[in-house]
């Protein structure tokens, strides 16, 4: 190559010299992770000397709150400080009201209360605050019959909501957070939560929740389908319509304004848009919820030997970093530490 075409190509210009050794890409990486960004999901079971594996998510299980125990002390050594603790019920504690959510007895109040007393505050709790696991019809909020047929009805749902989240903040939750898709829920949950003198206890608000097929494999680990014996087979009257992204900025800011703390945004992968989208428009600590089928699809395509585990996880994790994401809660997230995929 003469140095006339050289310079005709531009080739002085060379964004290679920076990803010349791995000492120099880490110089120049714009994005980190690390055991602090995690939120580690867990599913708690009533019982004693309990676990539970959970065939739709290879590597996670149900734990009743004793064995529970070990499982979280395991993630404070990994360097996880934060929790967010998922109730399953037998069928029989379930109701049309749901009213099992907010049990002084249930398996998320014995693990807060027995985690509190093992950890202090080493540990942040948070506890997933909705009723599809505690309805016998499996949706997030009540049923109402009117003119226009049966409607997961908004208002009756938030007192039921607050109950459930009032017993999660005396057993000793530093967060509640709602994935209902209620409207006002934010608001609803913060005054009942002041009234109680609870204005200590935050809230980590699902505010942007799509209505996603991503979410199957969870609704087994937690028998939370909804019923076939109901007339709305799905929770797209709640939850967000996948084709919208202006939508996503109206309910962040709806939550922003009833005094959410921090925002989420779900499923992460494919909605790293939004995550990107909201970002711009929030100083809230924003969360990424990389949820139980994006897990198992690369549990699935790891298992095939489609692709390398370890590679796909950590590229996942950093992408959800990179659109935006504080904090991200991953099924992936112990298991990747443990094995120093990250
Ligand atoms: C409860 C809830 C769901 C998830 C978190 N909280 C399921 C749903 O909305 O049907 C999904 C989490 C996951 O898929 O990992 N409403």
């Amino acid at each position: 190559m003469t140095i006339a075409q050289r310079q005709a190509m531009q080739l002085s210009k060379r964004p290679r010299r920076l990803r010349s050794s791995a000492a120099m890409r880490e110089l120049v990486a714009e994005t980190t992770l690390s055991a602090h960004d995690f939120i580690a999901p867990f599913f708690v079971i009533p019982g004693k000397a309990i676990e539970q594996p959970i065939a739709a998510l290879p590597g996670i299980s149900r734990f009743s709150s004793d064995r529970l125990l070990a499982e979280l002390e395991h993630a404070l050594e990994l360097g996880v400080k934060a929790a967010l603790l998922f109730g399953v019920v037998p069928t029989e504690a379930k109701s049309q009201t749901g009213k099992s959510a907010a049990d002084p007895q249930g398996p998320v109040v014995s693990a807060l209360k027995a985690a509190r007393q093992a950890f202090g505050n080493d540990l942040t709790l948070l506890t997933d605050v909705c009723l599809c696991g505690y309805t016998d019809h499996g949706h997030c909020g009540l049923l109402k019959e009117t003119p226009r047929g049966w409607v997961v009805d908004n208002d009756s749902s938030l007192e039921q909501l607050a109950r459930m989240a009032l017993a999660h903040a005396e057993a000793g939750a530093d967060m509640v957070s709602p994935s209902d898709m209620m409207d006002g829920r934010v608001a609803y949950l913060r005054d009942s939560l002041d009234a109680q003198g609870h204005s200590s206890v935050g809230i980590l608000s699902y505010a942007v929740k799509y209505a996603s097929a991503f979410y199957g494999p969870f609704r087994d680990a937690a028998g939370s389908a909804p019923s076939s014996s109901v007339s709305i087979r799905d929770r797209k009257t709640y939850q967000m319509d996948p084709r919208n992204t202006r939508e996503a900025l109206r309910e962040a800011v709806l939550d922003e304004s009833e005094a959410a703390d921090m925002l989420m945004v779900k499923p992460a992968l494919p909605y790293l848009d939004i995550l990107s989208h909201v970002r711009q428009h929030s100083s809230l600590p924003l969360v990424a919820y990389n949820v139980s089928g994006e897990y198992a699809m690369i549990k699935a395509a790891a298992a095939a030997a489609a692709l390398e585990e370890a590679a796909a996880v950590k590229e996942s994790l950093i992408a959800m970093r990179r659109a935006g994401a504080d904090l991200i809660i991953s099924y992936h997230a112990l298991e990747a530490l443990e094995k120093g995929w990250i």
